[in-house]
C-alpha cells in the first residue's frame, strides 16, 4: 500500500481581520505543527504578511502559508490582481485553484483554472485544485462524470513530475458551508473515482501518490470517520478552520490516520 501524507488545508475565506487572523495564526503554529500531517492555512490577501511574520520561525516542519487566488500572468496591466511571485515574496507555498466559489459565485472558467494549475506548478507552487459536482449534478447520477471533466480540464497540460505538487480537493457544492457533509462512504466511493480518473490521465503510480483532499462541512466531530477512508488524504476546511481547537481535532484526526497507515 502506498502511504500519502495527510494534508489539511485551513481555507479562511473572506473571514478574520489582523488581531483575529494573528492570533489564529499563533494557535495553529503552536498547536497543529506536526511531522505526520502538512498543513496549510490559507487567509485573505490583506493578512497573508502578518501571518507570514506568525510562522517564521516556526520549527520544521511549519505550517505553509497558502493563499486563496492569484492571476497566472508574471506582471503587468491586470487591475486587482495578485501575482505568484508577489506572492513568493511573502513566503507563500501553496495556493488554492479552482474552488466552487471562484467557479460558481465570481465564474472563473475551466480554461482560466487551467492556465492558473499550469502557473502555480511552473513556479513552483504546492498546487490544491478544488473540483465537485452542484446537488443537482450529484442527484442526476453526474457526480463521477462531473468529477472527471473538471479533473481532465484542470490537469491538461501538467507534466508527469509536477504532479507531485499538486493535491486535488474533492467539495460537493451542497456541502461547502451547508452543515451538510457526504457519507464517508459516499465520499470514498468518489475519492476512488477520480483517483481512477488521473491514473488514465496520467499513470496508476501517479494516481497513488497524488493527495485526495475532502472537503464541505468537515468538523471535529465528523473528521475521523472520512478520514479513516483509504482514498481520503486529509481535507479542506474551511468553517471548521476558523477556531483554533476544532481545527487541531481535524489535523489530529488526520495524523492518527497516517500514523495507522
Ligand atoms: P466548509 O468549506 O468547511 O465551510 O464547508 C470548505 C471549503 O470551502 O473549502
Amino acid at each position: 500500500m502506498v502511504s500519502r501524507k495527510p494534508f489539511v488545508g485551513g481555507n479562511w475565506k473572506m473571514n478574520l481581520h489582523t488581531s483575529e487572523a494573528h492570533a489564529l495564526a499563533r494557535a495553529v503554529a503552536n498547536s497543529c505543527n506536526t511531522p505526520a500531517v502538512d498543513v496549510a492555512v490559507f487567509p485573505a490577501f490583506p493578512y497573508l504578511v502578518e501571518v507570514s511574520t506568525v510562522l517564521q520561525g516556526q520549527p520544521n516542519p511549519g505550517v505553509l502559508l497558502g493563499a486563496q487566488d492569484f492571476y497566472p500572468a508574471a506582471n503587468g496591466a491586470f487591475t486587482g490582481e495578485v501575482s505568484l511571485s508577489m506572492l513568493q515574496d511573502h513566503g507563500v507555498a501553496a495556493v488554492l485553484v479552482g474552488h466552487s466559489e471562484r467557479r460558481h459565485i465570481i465564474g472563473e472558467p475551466e480554461t482560466l483554472i487551467n492556465d492558473k494549475v499550469q502557473a502555480g506548478l511552473e513556479a513552483g507552487m504546492e498546487v490544491i485544485l478544488c473540483i465537485g459536482e452542484k446537488l443537482e449534478q450529484r442527484e442526476a447520477g453526474k457526480t463521477d462524470a462531473i468529477n472527471a471533466a473538471q479533473l481532465a480540464y484542470g490537469l491538461a497540460g501538467v507534466k508527469p513530475e509536477q504532479m507531485a505538487r499538486l493535491t486535488v480537493a474533492y467539495e460537493p457544492v451542497w456541502a461547502i458551508g451547508t452543515g451538510k457533509t457526504a457519507t464517508p462512504q459516499d465520499a470514498q466511493a468518489a475519492h476512488a473515482a477520480c483517483r481512477e480518473v488521473i491514473a488514465s490521465l496520467f499513470n496508476g503510480k501517479i494516481a497513488q501518490s497524488t493527495r485526495i483532499q475532502y472537503g464541505g462541512s468537515v468538523k471535529g466531530s465528523n473528521a475521523a470517520e472520512l478520514f479513516a477512508q483509504p482514498d481520503i488524504d486529509g481535507g479542506l476546511i474551511g468553517g471548521a478552520s476558523l477556531k483554533s481547537d476544532e481545527f487541531l481535532t481535524i489535523v489530529q484526526a488526520a495524523a492518527a490516520r497516517s500514523e495507522k497507515g
